[in-house]
């Protein structure tokens, strides 16, 4: 039995990931506890998820305050105060400052829409569509000071199909992204996450499976 890790939670929009994590948790399938979630946009759908299921959430704005560190310190404060260990940015759509990074050192996950470092950014499943990539996917890295460049915990896959558009495309992305995220907060909680530069082990994994993926696929002959 793991000891709960408390996490917080930023988010900006609908909150699905935000959902499939207090899903897993109250499934008991993650050994974590939401202490807090904050968003940056009082519309979130994320806020009302969070009154469904009895979670403490707060809105700070960076509008609200003079510059950006200002607001993180803010953002810092609230975490800091309710305990969190690990910080969770699932769909939140601003950088963090350098202040912030260094307030949670290694103990920022976020997730990202495509394979990294394919398409980092914004919009990123019409751009991969409109690139007329093959493959696309869903990542889970340590936030650094960059625009998604933090090393990486895990990437799940999924092909990019000739009608796709960007919603289909974001769709498929999203199922995946809803298992990856709570798998590697369970791997944090675990204590089993070593990263070492870009590097990033998890102790007592299983070696994937030598897959070979082909789009489209290879006709016999
Ligand atoms: C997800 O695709 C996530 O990868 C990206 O923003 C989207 C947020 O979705 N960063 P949701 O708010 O979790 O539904």
């Amino acid at each position: 039995m793991t000891a709960k890790i408390d996490i917080g939670v930023l988010v900006s929009g609908s909150g699905s990931n935000l959902q499939s994590i207090i899903d897993n948790i109250e499934k008991g399938r993650l050994d974590a506890r939401i202490r807090i979630v904050i968003s940056n946009n009082p519309e979130a759908y994320a806020l009302t998820r969070c009154r469904n299921h009895g979670i403490e959430a707060v809105v700070i704005r960076q509008e609200d305050h003079p510059d950006r560190e200002s607001c993180d310190r803010a953002m810092v404060e609230v975490l800091k105060g309710k305990g969190v260990e690990l910080v969770v940015m699932a769909g939140f759509m601003r950088l963090l400052s350098p202040f912030f990074l260094k307030a949670y050192p290694m103990r920022i996950m976020n997730i990202h829409p495509a394979l990294l470092p394919a398409f980092p950014g914004l919009h990123v499943q019409k751009k991969a569509v409109e690139y007329g990539a093959k493959f696309s996917g869903c990542t889970v890295h340590f936030a650094d000071e960059g625009v998604d460049t933090g090393p990486v915990i895990i990437q799940a896959v999924v092909p990019i199909l000739p009608d796709d558009t960007e919603d289909t495309l974001a769709a498929r992305i999203l199922r995946e992204e809803h298992k990856i995220y709570p798998q590697a907060i369970q791997w944090f909680a675990e204590g089993r996450i070593e990263v070492r530069g870009r590097q990033v082990r998890i102790r007592g994994v299983e070696q994937p499976k030598p897959v070979v993926l082909f789009n489209p696929p290879l006709e016999e002959r």
